[in-house]
C-alpha cells in the first residue's frame, strides 16, 4: 500500500468533510497539487467560497502546493478586491454605470499583486486570510486568525495581524536541505518508504 489515492474526493474514512481539494475545484484560476486537502464540517465543497474577489477578467491566479493542510474558513483575498485608492474617493462609482461608468479605472490604477501562491507542505490554520498577491514558502505554518499580508518564507511560522515571524521551524542549514530534498515532489511509493525519516526530524536519516 502506498497511501491514500490523491484522486479519491474524501480519502479519510468517516470523514467526509475533509476532502482532497484538487478534487472539488472548479475555476480555471484555481491550481491545486496532490494530497491538499480542506477540512470543512460544512463540506469541503465550500472551499471556492473562501477564495474571494477572485475574477477572472483580472487574471490572477491561486495556486496551492502538494500536502497542504487547510484548515476551515481559510480566506484568500484575491486581487479583484481592490478598490482605486490614489484619488480622494475610493467608491467604485464605475460599477453602478447609470453615466457612472465614465470614471472606470484604468489598467495599472488598481494595485495589482500578482498571483497567490502557497507552497508545499504548508499548514494553514483556522481562519487565517492571506491578501492577494502573498507567496508563502513549502513548509511554513500559519497561525490561527493570522492576516498574512507579505511573502511568508519556507519552514518559517507566522502569525498576527499584520502577520509577522514567530520563529523558524529549523536551523538554516537544515531548512536549505529540505528544500533540496523536496520530499513532496517523490513518488508515492517512496514516500511511503520513508515516511518515518519525513515526520521526524533526523536530516541525515532523510537524506
Ligand atoms: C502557531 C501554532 C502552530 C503554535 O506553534 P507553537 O510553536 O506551539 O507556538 P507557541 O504556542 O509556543 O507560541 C509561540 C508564540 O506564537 C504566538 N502565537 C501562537 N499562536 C498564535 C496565533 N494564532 N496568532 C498570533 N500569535 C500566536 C504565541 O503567543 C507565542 O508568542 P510569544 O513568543 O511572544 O510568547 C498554533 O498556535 C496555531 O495557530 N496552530 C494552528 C491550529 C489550527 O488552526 N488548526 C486547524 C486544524 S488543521
Amino acid at each position: 500500500m502506498n497511501g491514500p489515492n490523491p484522486n479519491n474526493k474524501t480519502p479519510m474514512q468517516g470523514f467526509p468533510q475533509v476532502g482532497y481539494l484538487k478534487n472539488f475545484v472548479t475555476q480555471k484560476n484555481i491550481e491545486i497539487g496532490d494530497y491538499t486537502y480542506y477540512d470543512d464540517p460544512e463540506g469541503p465543497e465550500n472551499f471556492e467560497q473562501n477564495v474571494l474577489y477572485h475574477f477572472p477578467f483580472v487574471g490572477d491566479k491561486l495556486i496551492i502546493g502538494k500536502f497542504c493542510a487547510i484548515a476551515k474558513d481559510v480566506k484568500f483575498i484575491m486581487n479583484g478586491a481592490n478598490h482605486k485608492i490614489s484619488g480622494f474617493s475610493t467608491y467604485p462609482f464605475q460599477i453602478f454605470g447609470n453615466g457612472w461608468e465614465k470614471v472606470s479605472p484604468k489598467k495599472g490604477d488598481l494595485p495589482y499583486k500578482g498571483d497567490t501562491i502557497i507552497g508545499n507542505d504548508v499548514w494553514l490554520g483556522y481562519k487565517s486570510t492571506i491578501m492577494p498577491g502573498v507567496k508563502i514558502g513549502d513548509g511554513a505554518i500559519v497561525a490561527s486568525r493570522s492576516v498574512v499580508t507579505k511573502n511568508v518564507p519556507a519552514y518559517s511560522i507566522v502569525g498576527g495581524n499584520p502577520a509577522k515571524i514567530i520563529k523558524f521551524r529549523f536551523d538554516e542549514g537544515t531548512i536549505k536541505r529540505l528544500l533540496t530534498i523536496a520530499w513532496w515532489n517523490w513518488s508515492a511509493r517512496k514516500i511511503t518508504k520513508n515516511l518515518k525519516a519525513i515526520v521526524n526530524n533526523d536530516i541525515e536519516k532523510l537524506l
